[in-house]
């Protein structure tokens, strides 16, 4: 504490239970771990000087970003530091000759992609809580969200790191080029390693121009598995939309009902939706996307389409998708697993989800981002016993992963393995590999002080 008071202002520290507590919990299940002193350093330095006194002391740092997380990654679960970062949040430099930002782990992404938008620039990376969420961390959990489809996932966009390593070296991993061929990786590397390696102070971002137009259709299906089949169909078709969407009837329903919007009435016989949205610069052929896009769905069984036609009911559809996480939240204690599958193999994963929750007796609430093959699956509490849900759930969980990964696919798709879905790594990795990921933690972190108990089981 001596040494941590003189590397910080007084009122960069905190002890106090309330901030404790706030900084203990994040998005995941009703989970709350604590750290013993709450540290937000304003720069590099700070940040180094705060690791430099935890390793010399042998004490657990947990950085800790906007606690909107779901695998639980900035959980205390150690005690120890809570090393906040949310007080460096400046935008350092808006590269617009280069296309490239730099900026702070703390900026929030939402306030990132409006000011690079003034400057006609487009930073596609969005998680669902991109109005809350900060960069650190989305580098840390690799954040995916509906526009991967076409632009891919943060990783995708970071050129170059600063980081601060468990012993408070600072070094940057990489160069601000959008080509390197220059030794190991080690940008890719501390992208979604989920503040277990390093603790990343600025991050170089590559830009892309932001696209003039969208169209955005919301496609009704009688059935989630047709849904879930004409997904592929259409990038068979040689379209790569920007956003494709699912939900099943139950996200919808929910998610209208949190929000309170009663403008969208849908039909009995409903059991699904597609979002999808097409970008780019031309009207005409963004016209051209949407009449093949609807061509396959018809061939899938659609229903009616509704395209929405201003920005208002854009804006509805983007919302009532977003807020079905918070709505199942706010429904029912629930667990959320983050599957990912080749994108064709989507239905077989639905399927499979399904008929394990009737063996098991739950129900799930399924939707996200079909054209990334990934499906959150939100297991709802609901009615199932204390000891049904912490005795039977996990291993029904279990085949989920075990589903998922025998489609070729696995565990997390963009909200990382964290601490919640850490007992099942065996399942996607051999003991070579997990050990290979064990040396590589050693090499970085020898103490083992930087985010304890996360990621490898
Ligand atoms: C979403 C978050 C949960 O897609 O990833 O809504
Ligand atoms: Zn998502």
């Amino acid at each position: 504490m001596d040494e941590l008071s003189r590397a910080l202002d007084r009122s960069d520290m905190s002890l106090e239970d309330e901030v404790l507590h706030a900084y203990g919990h994040d998005e995941t299940e009703d989970l709350v771990h604590p750290p013993q002193v709450v540290v937000r350093p304003r720069t590099t330095g700070q940040v180094a000087a705060v690791m430099k006194a935890c390793h010399t002391h042998r004490v657990p740092v947990t950085p800790i970003g906007a606690r909107t997380g779901l695998s639980g990654g900035a959980l205390s679960v150690h005690g120890g530091v809570g090393l906040a970062l949310d007080r460096m949040d400046r935008i350092v430099d808006i590269d617009e000759r280069n296309l490239q930002v730099t900026v702070e782990p703390g900026v929030i992404t939402q306030v990132l992609q409006e000011a690079v938008a003034e400057k006609g620039l487009y930073y596609p990376p969005d998680p669902a809580s991109r109005g809350s969420c900060t960069i650190g961390g989305n580098l840390a959990e690799n954040s995916g969200g509906p526009r991967a489809v076409k632009y891919g996932v943060t990783r995708d966009f970071v050129l170059n790191l600063e980081v601060v390593l468990p012993d408070g070296e600072v070094i940057w991993t990489g160069a601000n080029t959008l080509k390197n061929s220059t030794g190991y990786d080690l940008t890719r590397l501390l992208v979604g390693s989920e503040g277990t390696l390093g603790v990343i102070t600025k991050a170089v971002l590559r830009l892309v121009p932001l696209p003039r137009e969208n169209r955005l259709l919301l496609v009704p299906f009688d059935s989630p598995y047709k849904a879930c089949e004409a997904v592929s169909a259409v990038f068979r078709a040689g379209i790569t939309p920007s956003a494709m969407e699912f939900m099943e009837r139950d996200a919808i329903d929910w998610s209208l009902r949190f929000i309170g919007d009663d403008s969208l009435s849908v039909p009995d016989e409903v059991q699904a939706h597609l979002l999808v949205e097409v970008d780019g610069n031309d009207p005409d052929a963004l016209m051209k996307d949407c009449e093949a896009i609807l061509e396959v769905m018809e061939a899938h069984g659609a229903g009616e389409v509704l395209f929405a036609e201003t920005a208002a009911q854009k804006d509805k559809l983007w919302l009532l998708r977003r807020k079905v996480g918070e709505a199942v939240k706010s429904n029912s204690v629930y667990k959320e697993e983050d599957t990912v599958v080749p994108r064709y193999e989507l239905p077989r994963l639905l399927e499979g989800v399904k008929e394990i929750g009737r063996r098991y007796g739950f129900q799930s609430v399924c939707y996200g981002h079909a054209g990334d093959g990934n499906l959150h699956v939100n297991i709802v509490k609901g009615d199932l016993s204390d000891g049904a849900w912490k005795e039977e759930v996990p291993k029904a969980i279990r085949e989920i992963f075990e589903l998922t990964v025998s489609l070729g696919g696995t565990l997390s798709g963009e909200h990382g393995i964290g601490l919640v879905q850490r007992p099942y790594m065996d399942i996607a990795f051999s003991q070579v590999q997990l050990d290979l990921m064990r040396r590589v933690k050693e090499a970085f972190d020898p103490l083992g002080i930087l985010n304890p108990g996360k990621v490898l089981p």
